[in-house]
C-alpha cells in the first residue's frame, strides 16, 4: 500500500512582533487579562510590503532544504489560506511562480482555521490515488489584515506567519488516516464576510466572533473527532506521542486534553509566542517541534484543527 509521508517541515514568521503591552496601548486590556484568559504573550505580524505568498514561500523553502528537493521536484501545491493575495490568481499559483516551478497543478483550498487538516487530508487523497508523488502543503495566513485592533474580544488572538510541509508517496506508514467536518449551522459564530461587489466591499471586512460559543463548540468537537479517528484506526489514545493542535487558545488545548485524557506534556504549544495563525498554526507549530528535537521518526502525532465554518477535523501520522 501506499502512504503519504511527511518528510520535511518548514515554517516563517515574519520579525515584528505585537506584544500584550503593546495592545494595551491600543484597547482596553491588559498582558495579565490576556495571559491569563488565552495563555498569549506576543504575536507576528506581517510587514506592510509583505503578503501571505511571501510568508509561503519563505516556509516552503525552508521545507524544501529540510527534504533537499528542488522546487520542480514538487508536483502538487495546496495552500490552505483565508487571507489570500487576491480574488485570483490563487495564491498558490502566486507561490509556484515565486518557487520558480513551471507547470505543476496549485489549488488554494480555504477551511480557515482547519484549512490546514484540510489540505492536508487533500493531498494525501493525491498520493494514495496515485495523482501526485510530492505535494507542497502549505498553511499561511495574514490575520493582522483581517483582524480590527479596536475590537479587544478578537485583535488580542491573532497573529501572522505560515508553515509547510512535504508529502511524499512512501511505501512505509506516514498518514494513518484523517477526518474532516463541517456544520454550517454555526457559519454565524466567527466570520469575515467582507467581499468584492461592484468595486466596492460589502459586509464586514473584519472577524467577528462570538467567544464563548467557539470556544465550547472548539473543545466538543476536537475532542470528538480526536476519539473517533484513533478508534476508526485501531489506535489507543494512550499511544500518541504528541498532539499537535490547531493554536487557539491555551485554555482550549487543556480542556480537550483533559478530555482525551492526555497530559499537557504531550501536547506541542506556541500560542504564547504566536497567537492563532489561523492555517499556519499547526504546521508552524509541526515544524517547531520537529526541528527542536521532541518530535522523531516513528512517533505517532495527532494534528488536529477547527475554526470558521464551523469546521474541524484531525489527522494521525507516523513519523
Ligand atoms: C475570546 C475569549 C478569549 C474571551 O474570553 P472569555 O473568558 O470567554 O471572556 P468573555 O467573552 O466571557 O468576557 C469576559 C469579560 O472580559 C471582557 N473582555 C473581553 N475581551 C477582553 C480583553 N481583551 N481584555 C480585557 N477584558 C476583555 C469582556 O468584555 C467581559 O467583560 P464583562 O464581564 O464586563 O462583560 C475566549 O472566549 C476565547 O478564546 N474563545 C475562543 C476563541 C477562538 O479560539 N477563536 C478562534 C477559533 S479558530
Amino acid at each position: 500500500m501506499k502512504y503519504a509521508k511527511i518528510v520535511a517541515t518548514g515554517s516563517y514568521l515574519p520579525t515584528k512582533i505585537l506584544t500584550n503591552k503593546d495592545l494595551e496601548e491600543m484597547v482596553d486590556t491588559s498582558d495579565e487579562w490576556i495571559i491569563d484568559r488565552t495563555g498569549i504573550r506576543e504575536r507576528h505580524i506581517v510587514a506592510e510590503n509583505e503578503t501571505t505568498s511571501d510568508m509561503a514561500y519563505h516556509a516552503a523553502l525552508s521545507a524544501l532544504n529540510q527534504a533537499n528537493m528542488q522546487p520542480d521536484e514538487i508536483d502538487l501545491i495546496i495552500v490552505a489560506t483565508s487571507t489570500p493575495d487576491s480574488v485570483f490568481p490563487s495564491t498558490a499559483c502566486i507561490l509556484q511562480n515565486k518557487l520558480g516551478i513551471k507547470t505543476n497543478g496549485s489549488i488554494d483550498l480555504q477551511a480557515a482555521c482547519t484549512g490546514f487538516i484540510y489540505a492536508l487530508t487533500t493531498a494525501d487523497c493525491f498520493i494514495k490515488s496515485g495523482m501526485a508523488k510530492n505535494i507542497l502543503v502549505v498553511g499561511s495566513d495574514s490575520m493582522s489584515r483581517i483582524v480590527d485592533y479596536s475590537d479587544r474580544g478578537t485583535c488580542i488572538l491573532f497573529g501572522d506567519g505560515a508553515g509547510a510541509v512535504i508529502l511524499q508517496a512512501s511505501d512505509e506508514p506516514g498518514v494513518l488516516g484523517n477526518e474532516i467536518h463541517a456544520d454550517g449551522n454555526y457559519n454565524s459564530i466567527l466570520t469575515c464576510d467582507g467581499h468584492l461587489y461592484n468595486g466596492e466591499i460589502k459586509g464586514n471586512p473584519f472577524v467577528y466572533m462570538d467567544g464563548q460559543a467557539v470556544f465550547k463548540l472548539a473543545v466538543r468537537s476536537l475532542t470528538a473527532v480526536s476519539k473517533n479517528l484513533a478508534e476508526s484506526i485501531g489506535v489507543d489514545l494512550a499511544q500518541i506521542n504528541w498532539i499537535v493542535p490547531h493554536q487557539a487558545n491555551i485554555r482550549i488545548l487543556e480542556s480537550t486534553a483533559k478530555m482525551l485524557g492526555c497530559s499537557m506534556d504531550k501536547v506541542i504549544t506556541t500560542v504564547d509566542k504566536h497567537g492563532n495563525t489561523s492555517a499556519a498554526s499547526v504546521p508552524l507549530a509541526l515544524d517547531v517541534a520537529v526541528r527542536d528535537g521532541r518530535i522523531k521518526a516513528g512517533d505517532l502525532v495527532l494534528l488536529q484543527g477547527v475554526g470558521a465554518g464551523f469546521s474541524w477535523g484531525a489527522s494521525l501520522i507516523r513519523f
